[in-house]
């Protein structure tokens, strides 16, 4: 146990979450993990693409899977960690949750903020997902009548659904920012995107660093910048960003969010449940988790470790997908991802004769790619007509990945990851050409 034991919770035998959050990396001394992690040296380096895909993801080689960016995709091996927590948890589960729970989370809490460069392990929260996190944030925001809000037509459906409903209840004024595509220089689309902030006086911002359905990375540093100076507190959506772009927080503090949204079960392939909310130190937002219990009143992160019994199984496993990412090298996983994606664009706007939605520069493992099919009212393609594709993609090929209509236009967004491999992008190639030929 580590030398803090004060009990400030409950009843739980449990040391101060605050106070273990703040003790040095001397001070805190964590608990064992109570089996053996997986061994990766007795693997060597495996070869990414389809042997990665056999040892260290669980997929079924049925499928040509190109669509990691929906639900992402989990490592065995964290999977299996997260498995033995829950056998561990089970043989006694109040030596778990009453004495031992809080230190293994700031454990887990303490690693991350190092991998992403906090300024304090305080700055993250462990949640279990980006919308119990946004849920969070914009019911703890004070939204009033008086309030002014920023979006962009590429945020999250779900969350604009919520935020429009927010605004209608509180008379909140809504301002949403149109991102035009394609895109070919995101300088201009910035520029734009200055003016627009600069027309009103905006309260908050929400930005998507990547945005989902039509898949570009914001410079969110840069925004988040602008956004100071005007005074407009800035929440970032970044569902997509950890494992998939190099994302960090050891910025200059005018550069950084105050708010920083961040799954862990995406592209950092953890088990389904388990995000990150960072707060900006010094803030003075108060953020409460949306769902509240024993926690109340003892500080934010008591506030959010508690809030009801539950499976922290996947938050456990975070431990065992850091050191896999730090066996593979991070930078290293992300540069080839990103590389194959654009070789598979590459390959895919060749065999059709299309474009890309977003350039290059501004494109990470995620990619959308007009596909070679016209309609008779050229660019009137609706949702429907996606799903159409999709399903025969699905049926027919084998293949899953997602079409999108985006302004009328079908596009397919392909995602690559470890197990993934150009081959597999080149069946999806001749399938689409297949289908076209038949249209
Ligand atoms: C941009 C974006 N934000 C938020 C979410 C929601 O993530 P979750 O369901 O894990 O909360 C998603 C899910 O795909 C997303 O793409």
């Amino acid at each position: 146990m580590s030398s803090i034991a004060r009990r400030d919770f409950g009843s739980f035998h449990c040391s101060n979450v605050e106070e273990l959050l703040n003790l040095t990396d001397d001070q805190f001394i964590p608990l064992p993990i109570p089996f053996s992690l997986y061994d990766y040296t007795k693997d060597g380096k495996i070869p990414f693409g389809r042997l990665m895909s056999e040892k260290y993801f669980l997929l079924d080689n049925k499928y040509v899977y190109l669509n990691h960016g929906a639900f992402g995709c989990v490592l065995r091996p964290a999977l299996e960690c997260s498995h033995l927590f829950q056998y561990y948890i089970e043989k006694q589960p109040l030596r778990f949750y009453d004495r031992e729970l809080f230190l293994r989370l700031v454990d887990v809490i303490r690693k991350m903020a190092k991998l992403l460069g906090c300024a304090t392990a305080k700055n993250l929260i462990l949640v279990e997902n980006v919308t119990f996190a946004w849920n969070s944030v914009v019911t703890s925001l004070n939204i009033d009548d008086k309030s002014h809000i920023f979006i962009t037509n590429t945020m999250y459906g779900a969350y604009k659904k919520f935020i429009k409903k927010i605004c209608l209840n509180t008379g909140a004024q809504l301002y949403e920012f149109s991102i035009d595509f394609p895109i070919n220089d995101i300088n201009k689309v910035i520029d734009k995107m200055k003016i627009a902030l600069k027309s009103h006086q905006f309260t908050y911002a929400f930005f998507d660093h990547i945005s989902s359905n039509s898949p570009f990375i914001l410079p969110i540093n840069d925004l988040c910048h602008y956004c100071k100076q005007l005074n407009i507190t800035c929440i970032i959506d970044g569902a997509h960003a950890l494992g998939s772009i190099d994302l960090r927080f050891d910025y200059e503090d005018d550069y950084l969010p105050d708010i920083y949204l961040i799954n862990c079960h995406k592209w950092f392939c953890a088990p389904k449940g388990v995000g990150l909310l960072y707060i900006k130190s010094n803030t003075k937002l108060t953020i409460r988790p949306c769902v509240q219990s024993h926690g109340i009143s003892s500080g934010m992160h008591s506030e959010f470790f508690w809030t009801g019994l539950k499976d922290y199984s996947s938050f456990l496993a975070l431990t065992e997908c850091l050191r896999f990412w730090s066996y593979y090298g991070m930078q290293m996983i992300i540069d080839r991802n990103r590389q194959l994606a654009k070789e598979a664009s590459d390959l895919l706007v060749q065999m059709w004769n299309t474009s890309k939605l977003t350039s290059d520069d501004i494109s990470g493992p995620m990619r959308c790619i007009k596909l070679p099919i016209s309609d008779d009212n050229n660019g009137g393609f609706k949702y429907d007509d996606a799903e159409i594709i999709q399903n025969q993609l699905y049926h027919d090929f084998n293949i899953e990945v997602p079409i999108k209509s985006i302004d009328g236009n079908l596009y397919v967004r392909i995602s690559a990851h470890l197990y993934n491999y150009i081959e597999q992008y080149k069946q999806l190639g001749h399938a689409i050409v297949e289908i076209a030929r038949n249209k």
